[in-house]
């Protein structure tokens, strides 16, 4: 063959790759307002820095018909590219071939990329879109699954992977996504679940929907298993690229710093008055948020599951942080289950990859009641604690109102190894608040008084008296739990200066396997 028709032929076969199942599948791919594999690909990365792997791939199976039945690049893209100039592998499920089932070579060339970047240090993207093990495959696509999930174990705290859940996503496929560090969803075609709506109805009599079973919709609320619930595709891919910009390549490198235009000591007056008078209100900590950091652009996760805790990402002077705070707005910004989960993966996060941790706390302590307690909060309060108290990237705790009891404890306390622990004038650091201390201060005494206006009028005095001696940042500071009491509308340029501080900071646990966190 000359060399002419030799390059022909790779042409003609780079060409049969890219059409995937066909020209049929792909027009009803995009009659459902999905895009293709490649589609996402070339939306997720920076235009022309796709390089794709084992395009020339096809599956070895010759049962149920399949021998002659053979697709190039047999259901997955694979390859890696850059988002901001920054390298990225990727995979992307194609559900035009096969439903984007996962055959052994399928599997194979995930293993392929995950390797590589494992070796090289960059994160891995994955795009799923599946309907799952394919089945002519049988053991040989649970094995290959079994391949990818040991391969997310081993990659966790070692490079940043991210899935996007664009299209079904059922039974052990789920456990991928899982086992990464954040999911994207799609609001509109995506659902994952361990078992399906037919047989949750065979098994349990459930009669319920997809969505609802395991829409975006129940995973961005209900459960928590994903991170952001995107519009539409395009979206999610914008979310991806964004998430990217604030970590680093692996947990050796540090966060990339970029330029920061708004001024390190912008004062915001306002934040002289945020905190209302009495201490029952609610406020919205995402207005302090926004105030503090640079351009009030944050990144926030996980937005509409336990709201009474916020987390996310945010920069100081150009430099990534995570953000955790207690929510006033949201059931006063209380400790449960959910919320206590939610807070203490992302810390872990945050510090397997060197980025720094900065929490606000207003918290009045944690959910009472028997649903809290029949559900374990013992031990998901214990993870929150473990995962601030193992943290060893710098840690900059401002109290801005309500630190109470346990709660108080948990959220970066100077003895959990706080580093550097502020408080505004508003602050309350306490055992509890002031009225239910009375109730068992006093109990004795209020049982005593018959009138109720009397009784009434007790209380308060004793509230009173309790709150002078508590309910300030004073007694804390005393003891130097408490660094410094600094003036809110100054925040930003005392949290900025914070992290400059312990940029050089070194902290080690001591050398273990691994802790045994209360899982
Ligand atoms: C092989 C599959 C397939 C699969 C879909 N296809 N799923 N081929 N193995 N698992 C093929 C279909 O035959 C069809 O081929 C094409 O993909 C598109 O599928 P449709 O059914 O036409 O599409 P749609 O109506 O959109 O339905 C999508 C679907 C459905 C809901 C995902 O295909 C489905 O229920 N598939 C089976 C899901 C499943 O039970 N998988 C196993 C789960 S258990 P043609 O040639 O007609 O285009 C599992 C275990 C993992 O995954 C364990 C890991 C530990």
């Amino acid at each position: 063959m000359a060399l002419e028709n030799k390059i022909q032929k790779l042409l003609d076969l780079r060409e049969e790759a890219k059409q995937g199942g066909g020209s049929k599948r792909i027009e009803s791919q995009h009659a459902q307002g999905k895009f293709t594999a490649r589609e996402r690909i070339e939306l997720l990365l920076d235009d022309g820095s796709f390089e794709e792997f084992d395009m020339f791939v096809t599956h070895r199976t010759t049962d149920f018909g399949l021998a002659n039945k053979k697709y190039l690049s047999d259901g997955v893209v694979t390859g890696h590219g850059t988002i901001d100039g920054r390298v990225v592998y990727v995979f992307s499920q194609d559900f035009t071939v096969f439903g984007g089932s996962l055959s052994e070579t399928f599997a194979l060339k995930i293993c392929k990329v995950m390797d590589q970047a494992m070796k090289v240090g960059a994160p891995v993207i994955g795009i799923n879109d599946s309907g799952g093990a394919r089945i002519q495959e049988g053991v040989r696509s649970l094995a290959g699954y079994a391949e990818i999930f040991e391969r997310n174990i081993l990659a966790s705290g070692v490079i940043p992977q991210i899935s996007a859940v664009f299209g079904p996503c059922a039974g052990g496929a789920v456990y991928s996504p899982a086992l990464t560090d954040f999911i994207v969803m799609d609001d509109n075609n995506s659902y994952m679940f361990v078992t399906g709506p037919k047989v949750t109805k065979t098994v349990t009599g459930e009669d319920i929907s997809t969505a609802d079973l395991g829409g975006a919709q129940v995973h961005g609320k209900k459960s928590g298993v994903v991170h952001f619930i995107a519009d539409d595709e395009r979206e999610g891919i914008m979310l991806i690229r964004k998430l990217i910009s604030f970590l680093p390549q692996n947990n050796l490198e540090d966060p990339p710093i970029i330029d920061c235009k708004d001024p390190i000591d912008r004062l915001e007056d306002y934040l002289n008055e945020i905190i209302p008078e009495d201490p029952n209100k609610p406020y919205d900590v995402l207005d302090i948020i926004h105030a503090i950091i640079d351009e009030g652009e944050f990144l926030e996760i996980q937005r509409n599951y336990a709201r009474n805790v916020v987390i996310g990402y945010a920069r100081f002077n150009g430099m990534p942080v995570g953000i955790v705070a207690n929510q006033p707005n949201y059931l006063a910004g209380v400790l449960d289950i959910d919320a206590s989960r939610k807070a203490a993966r992302f810390i872990r996060f945050c510090d397997a990859f060197n980025i720094p941790i900065v929490t606000l706390v207003d918290v009045p302590g944690f959910l009472p009641g028997s649903a809290q307690e029949y559900g374990g909060i013992i031990i998901h309060g214990a993870k929150l604690m473990f995962a601030y108290g193992e943290a060893t990237v710098p840690k900059v705790t401002i109290t801005l109102r309500k630190s109470y009891g346990g709660a108080h404890d948990v959220m970066s306390s100077k003895q959990l190894r706080g580093d550097i622990n502020y408080a505004w004038p508003s602050a309350e650091i306490a055992v509890m608040g002031p009225a239910g201390a009375v109730q068992i201060l006093e109990g004795k005494n209020l049982k005593l008084i018959k009138d109720p206006e009397e009784k009434n009028a007790y209380a308060k005095k004793k509230e009173e008296e309790y709150k002078e001696k508590f309910a300030n940042p004073y007694e804390a500071a005393r003891y130097g739990y408490i660094d410094d009491v600094i003036e809110p509308r100054n925040t930003r340029f005392r949290i900025i200066r914070a992290l400059r501080t312990l940029a050089t900071k070194k902290d080690m646990n001591p050398p273990k396997k691994h802790g045994n966190i209360p899982l």
